[in-house]
């Protein structure tokens, strides 16, 4: 079946959806069937122009490198009634943190909720530093991220799907498949069915995960994934889950889970 869908209106952008081929799930998805195989994987970087090749590889002019800073200034300070910092428990990240971005969103064996790294840090800063909250997309929260984060920069991604996880990944890859909003589309028909299409001028990426929290120049900030995932909402205009909803965690599993063996890519920088 072929649609056409003339024009895509975000925030004032308009985004040519023109001729984009929509086809239909007829057949039920096997539970870990892959739909890009592993070999196939590609970055978001490799769909973007060469003018963000270039910042993100600019060690002076990338713009997320203030937030790298400022993580690092972070882990550093004392902070809480522990009195203590990160650094105090966990010591240098190259070594406590090496490889931990390239396994959550995990289960958290505390709660057996799915937890992503933010939520991580989050509770531990609360927990076991018992300093105030770092609310969701605060500066502080995702500066400590992307700093967390860059001690796995080059290693691939493997998270686990099984036991408590395994609800979760299903619960997620639904949501990929499941069409929605009202231009009626699904997460897969653009990063599965038509990734490297051009939208005007850019490319359509297979909406990997590697390279969060990223810099857009759009937003003139560093954001989460879960912040991007809601501006694909936004694009198929559909209805946005409440911040730190489930259904975002369980996205976030299903798209690690697809993009197994992909290494993590920061400070990353997207348009
Ligand atoms: C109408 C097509 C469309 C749909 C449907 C869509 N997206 Fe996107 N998505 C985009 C565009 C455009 C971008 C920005 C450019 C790019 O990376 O492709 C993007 C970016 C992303 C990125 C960031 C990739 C990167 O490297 O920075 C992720 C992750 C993502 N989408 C996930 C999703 C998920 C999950 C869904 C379903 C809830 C979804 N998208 C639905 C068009 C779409
Ligand atoms: C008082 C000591 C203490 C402080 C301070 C502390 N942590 Fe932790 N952290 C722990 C302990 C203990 C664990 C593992 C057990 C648990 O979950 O509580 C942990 C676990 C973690 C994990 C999960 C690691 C993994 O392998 O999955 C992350 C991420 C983390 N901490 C980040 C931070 C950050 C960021 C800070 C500073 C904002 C911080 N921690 C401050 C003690 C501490």
């Amino acid at each position: 079946m072929f649609l056409l869908i003339s024009v895509l209106k975000r925030c004032g952008v308009c985004m040519g959806l023109v001729g984009l081929g929509m086809l239909v799930f007829t057949t039920p998805l096997h539970a870990q069937q892959r739909l890009i195989p592993l070999e196939k994987l590609q970055s978001g970087l490799a769909f973007t122009g060469p003018e963000i090749l270039d910042l993100q590889a600019d060690d002076f002019a990338n713009p997320a490198l203030p937030a790298m800073d400022k993580g690092g200034k972070l882990w550093k300070q004392v902070a809480g009634k522990s009195d203590k910092s990160c650094q105090s428990c966990h010591g240098e990240t190259s070594t406590s943190m090496k490889g931990v971005a390239t396994r959550y969103p995990a289960i958290d064996k505390a709660s057996g909720q799915l937890f992503n790294l933010e939520d991580r840090i989050r509770q531990c800063r609360q927990k076991n530093q018992k300093a105030s909250e770092w609310p969701l997309e605060s500066d502080e929260l995702l500066a400590m991220t992307l700093f967390v984060t860059s001690a796995s920069n080059g290693m691939p991604i493997q998270v686990r799907i099984d036991g408590k996880a395994q609800s979760h990944f299903e619960a997620g890859q639904k949501i990929f498949m499941t069409r929605q909003g009202q231009m009626n589309l699904a997460c897969t028909q653009c990063h599965d069915q038509r990734y490297g299409i051009k939208l005007f001028t850019d490319k359509l990426s297979q909406g990997q995960p590697n390279a969060y929290p990223a810099y857009r120049i759009e937003w003139q900030r560093l954001a989460s994934l879960e912040r991007r995932l809601r501006f694909c909402y936004t694009g198929v205009k559909a209805e946005i889950p409440a911040w730190g909803h489930k259904d975002m965690r369980d996205i976030s599993l299903y798209l690690m889970w697809r993009a197994q063996g992909l290494n993590i890519e920061v400070p990353s920088v997207r348009k």
